[in-house]
């Protein structure tokens, strides 16, 4: 097999992989609930007593899961569409070995839907995606007819909502996201969705520790909470794939709006290259987020995890003027409110300008 055909069936394995992931969701997880049971059973009779009613909510918890379940037979019946069918096995041939990737990868994508697609996520979504929103629009046309020929790009766009909602502006937007779990699901969210509260899901239910109440684990949400499918002539797409990869071409955008993602690289200074390399002159890049630098400890990851302050000595010797720059906005990320414990980030939020004029020296890199 040549290195092509190789790299195909490689890629080709891994998205079956994430199909086998979702399709398991529904017995390991309860496997897991069940473990949990045989915990108990070993224990000395008086504590089993004592602990009969948590037994009672592991079993509800049970019910929550496999209502989770019930979403992804769904889901999955569309996921090899999404692709063009790319990732088919037209030979009929089984992979070898198709095994499943880590169980939080589903769990991850249910607090997604619960951040993007529901009421609840509201606050979320208001303290994350506002501040992007409201920049874009004082930047470009009030004319809402207008703005359709203006291009704004979302990298790690996650399930969809802020490049959706960029694009309900008349905006003409494209997220781009590499992770296919999330994008097997925005797929199905912003395409085959068709009613409002359509869904209900427990994206907590696999988070076992720090509530009150046992209905804490149970909190539930419904989604999608606005019917997101694109009217015919609105200017929304997704793309698939590594931002890195996927956008190579100079002077393309007039807008990258990146929210909680741009340390989501292993070294920041190449994603803030790109995004200078890809927009147009004069084209501006918003952000609002941590510096949570995701591959920070991880074995044989080269991370580099500059400060906010060298960050932004970097950002503005690419070339970028920053033109607004703000540091401690409360924001909240995938939050249950029935939780004891409460993450929050004193996030920056900045807007840089690519300058019409390039200097001759940047000309040259
Ligand atoms: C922390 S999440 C933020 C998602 C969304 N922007 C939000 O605020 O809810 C970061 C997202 O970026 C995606 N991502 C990370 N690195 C990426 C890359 N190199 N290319 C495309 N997507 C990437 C991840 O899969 C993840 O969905």
């Amino acid at each position: 097999m040549n290195n092509a055909m190789n790299g195909a069936k490689e890629e080709r394995d891994y998205f079956l992989s994430v199909l086998s992931t979702f399709k398991n969701y529904r017995e390991r997880s309860l496997n897991y609930i069940n473990y949990k049971e045989k915990c108990i059973e070993s224990l000395p009779h008086n504590h089993k007593e004592l602990l009969e009613k948590y037994k009672e909510d592991l079993n509800t918890y049970k019910k929550c899961v496999e209502k989770n379940a019930e979403l992804i037979p769904l889901v999955l019946q569309h996921a090899h569409k999404i692709f063009d069918n790319f990732y088919s096995n037209d030979e009929g041939e089984q992979p070898e070995k198709i095994g499943s990737l880590s169980d939080d990868r589903v769990q991850v994508v249910f607090k997604q839907l619960m951040r993007d697609w529901s009421d609840l996520g509201a606050n979320e979504r208001k303290q994350c995606y506002d501040p992007i929103i409201e920049e874009i629009l004082e930047n470009y046309p009030e004319d809402i007819n207008a703005r359709g020929h203006f291009n704004i790009l979302v990298p790690g766009a996650g399930l969809g909502r802020l490049a959706f909602e960029i694009a309900s502006r008349g905006f003409s937007c494209q997220g781009n996201e590499f992770n296919l779990f999330m994008l097997v699901v925005s797929y199905y969210v912003l395409n085959l969705c068709t009613d409002v509260d359509q869904y209900e899901i427990y994206p907590w239910i696999h988070q076992y520790c720090n509530y009150l109440k046992p209905d804490g684990q149970m909190t539930s949400v419904k989604f999608p909470d606005i019917k997101p499918s694109p009217t015919p002539d609105s200017k929304f797409s997704m793309t698939a794939g590594d931002f890195l990869e996927v956008y190579m071409d100079s002077d393309e955008w007039h807008c990258v709006a990146t929210c909680f993602f741009i340390d989501c690289a292993p070294n920041v200074v190449q994603f803030v290259e790109r995004i200078y390399m890809i927009l147009k002159p004069g084209g501006l890049w918003v952000n609002l987020g941590p510096l949570m630098y995701h591959y920070s400890g991880i074995h044989n990851e080269k991370s580099v995890e500059p400060s906010f302050e060298r960050l932004c000595e970097i950002i503005k010797k690419i070339g970028f003027v920053m033109e607004k720059c703000k540091t401690g906005l409360k924001t909240k990320y995938c939050q249950n409110p029935q939780s004891m414990l409460q993450y929050e980030y004193d996030s920056v939020f900045f807007v840089c300008r690519k300058p019409i004029e390039v200097k001759p020296e940047e000309s040259m890199t």
